[in-house]
């Protein structure tokens, strides 16, 4: 039997392990990508790591996120994070170059080769066949120092497509079907690979909304194949030089098949507040709907938002409606500009907004109390547009310039009739506007050294943290519901976001929304459990997530579940996660009922733990879904710490001469 792209890629970049599914796997990885309202832990720690130069071909720190500078602290971010970059070696997207994911598929990655990246989103660069991994921050300071990265071998589902989209249907349409099938954790442990005929029907920007929203189904990352839609692609791109074709075996095993006919879908819609809440659109029963946003990552692509255009012309924005566009790069906004859709849009009324994340993750534009807003974007958790009692729901951009048109859920058809059909005439540009000057390359190493990292007030420390405890007795600081996301643990906003340099600050509003209380009583208790449901941090791969309750004081997680990302995250930063054997136990404790762990550190490599409930008198059994090395890491007290261990006995040069300013206020 022949081979999938992914186990090609894989063996290809094979360092030592198995490739067994579920076991674990050492590879090299060719290039990484940070975003500024993360990285600025990531370099903190890639500091505190001690090497002079990052040892990967290529890593890019983009200054996308957070473009409103409401006060010193995200400007304090964007200035220490582009002289880290030049200190260490990596390239910097400045402000306005566009949102990393499209930079990143558009002018660095190619196919064949592995990515990984400190946002969720990551896998978007499957559209190119490459494998694009999204990790938590202290994972990319890891690959950045190109030592091999540990994966679990996944599992690799075949999705073959048939068929081709209808006019005013769009490829959001593919994965908001995928979610409905397969649901928010059923990804979990597997890549997801599209081929077939109807795969060869997309172009790259289409492919990337699929790649990019796999990460809702909790998927390792997704793939296309790097066929002629690749090459045209990055002929557009003037990169066609560095196109290699990437294709799977025609007699490839997959480990599961889905199959699906993109002639056969409608309009969908995911209702708030989970993006696999999904539904016909036409079946949605009609709400007032207050804002609409077309943009983020996964659907601001030049063809995207020319549809979208096109929807709009001749009619306008709803009187109660709110419209904004985010545009995804600024060779999109320069293509569009030139073709006369940007034209289109401000005569409806569209208002548009600088290019960045923004409103995505909260940054702008939040919803108004008890609104319904409809999103282009990939989530659509209960906060994440920055007000936990507005509703969001999510669309394809013609879907949300319709609804922007008529105040409520439609469709392209019932604003344009017959002529939807138009849509399937506009197609990505035959050639990009191609200039990098928004791009500061890296340094050579020479110069590099001599670069000072500057620290305004706003840059604090990494916290570190201590070595489990082997007699471990501490009260329950929070009862969680199941899919408790990374938005409800560290909530997102301009302001919040902008305090995720400084933890000692942000950790003051640890689950904020959630539990209001939480930050005050954890820290009181000095030492604490959390207890969980189902699918623990899914969404987002922030790991401040993991930072701020640690730095709270929390030691360990025991949860009937808890997503990939998260756990890994945990991992890294001290918190120990941990599955109820029984998930029946969950309903017996507490919130703030003492919870007793003798020998735990003894336990751990055993990967099961007697925890007693000292307040009620029971005990119950805990189990650590853990690699060999994840038991090291744990035991450790974090990646950082295990790391050091690692690079030290490996004889590696830990001792980086840095030169820093700080910059008083
Ligand atoms: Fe940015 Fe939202 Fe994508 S925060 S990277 S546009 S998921």
């Amino acid at each position: 039997m022949g081979e999938s792209l992914t186990k090609k890629i894989l063996r290809s970049h094979f360092v030592k392990g198995s490739m067994v599914p579920g076991e674990d796997i050492f590879i090299k990885i060719d290039q990484t990508l940070t975003h500024d309202i993360n990285a600025v832990m990531t370099y903190l720690a890639f500091e505190q790591i001690g090497m002079d130069r990052i040892g990967v071909e290529k890593a890019v720190s983009y200054l996308d996120h957070n473009l409103l500078y409401i006060d010193f602290k995200t400007p304090d971010d964007h200035i220490y994070l582009q002289s880290a970059a030049k200190r260490f070696g990596a390239a910097v997207s400045r402000p306005g170059n566009g949102i990393m994911h499209a930079v990143q598929v558009g002018r660095f990655g190619r196919p064949g080769i592995i990515s990984m990246g400190g946002d969720s989103h990551t896998p978007h660069g499957g559209a190119i066949g490459m494998l694009a991994i999204g990790v938590g921050g202290m994972d990319v300071a890891t690959a950045m120092t190109g030592i091999p990265m540990r994966l679990t071998m996944p599992k690799v589902v075949k999705v073959y497509l048939t068929g081709s989209l209808n006019p005013g249907v769009n490829s959001k349409e593919v994965i908001l079907q995928m979610l409905k099938i397969v649901s928010l954790k059923g990804g979990l442990g597997k890549v997801f690979e599209y081929v077939g005929p109807g795969a060869a029907t997309l172009e790259v920007p289409q492919r990337t909304a699929i790649t990019n929203m796999g990460a809702e189904m909790g998927a390792t990352t997704s793939i296309f194949p790097a066929d002629e839609q690749v090459r045209k692609f990055m002929r557009a791109q003037g990169r066609e030089d560095e196109f290699v074709e990437m294709l799977p075996d025609e007699d490839a095993e997959y480990d599961e098949v889905i199959e699906l006919n993109l002639s056969d879908l409608k309009p969908l819609i995911a209702c708030h507040p989970q993006p696999d809440n999904v539904m016909p659109l036409s079946d949605c029963p009609k709400k007032e709907v207050r804002q609409v946003f077309i943009g983020s990552c996964t659907n601001a692509s030049y063809a995207d938002v020319a549809r979208a255009a096109l929807v709009f012309k001749g009619h306008h924005v709803h009187e109660n409606v709110q419209c904004t566009c985010g545009i995804s790069t600024r060779q999109n906004y320069k293509a569009l500009l030139k073709d006369g859709y940007i034209d289109m849009l401000l005569d409806a009324g569209v208002r548009l907004l600088e290019i960045s994340c923004g409103p995505c993750c909260a940054i702008g534009q939040t919803p108004p109390t008890k609104g319904v807003a409809v999103r282009t974007s990939n989530r659509n958790f209960k906060g994440r547009a920055g007000n936990p009692n507005a509703e969001i729901y999510l669309t394809s951009p013609e879907s949300a310039a319709a609804t922007a048109i008529m105040g409520t859920f439609a469709t392209a058809e019932e604003v344009m009739g017959d002529q939807v059909k138009i849509l399937g005439d506009v197609h990505e540009p035959e050639l990009y506007d191609i200039n990098d000057n928004m791009i500061i390359p890296e340094l050579p190493p020479e110069e590099a050294r001599e670069v000072p990292i500057v620290k305004g007030p706003n840059i604090a420390f990494l916290p570190i943290p201590e070595k489990p405890e082997d007699h471990l007795v501490c009260p329950v600081s929070l009862k969680g519901r199941d899919n408790i996301s990374t938005d409800d643990i560290t909530p997102a906003s301009a302001e919040l976001s902008s305090m995720r340099s400084n933890i000692p600050l942000m950790s003051r509003y640890c689950y904020m929304r959630y539990d209001p209380d939480f930050a005050e009583r954890a820290r009181k208790m000095g030492r604490s459990i959390i207890i969980a449901g189902e699918n623990y941090g899914q969404g987002s791969s922030r790991e401040h997530a993991a930072i701020n309750p640690m730095y709270l004081g929390v030691k360990c997680v025991i949860a009937k579940n808890i997503a990939r990302i998260h756990r890994g995250n945990l991992i890294n930063h001290g918190i120990v996660p941990m599955y109820f054997e029984d998930k029946a136990d969950y309903d017996r404790l507490d919130q703030e009922d003492i919870l007793e762990i003798e020998g735990f550190t003894a336990q751990i490599p055993e990967r099961r733990v007697l925890v007693k409930d000292v307040t009620k008198g029971i005990s119950f059994y805990a189990v650590l879904d853990l690699s060999d090395e994840e038991v090291e890491i744990v035991l450790d007290g974090g990646q950082l710490r295990h790391l050091k261990k690692q690079l030290r006995e490996m004889g590696v040069d830990t001792g980086a001469r840095l030169k820093e300013i700080k910059v008083e206020a």
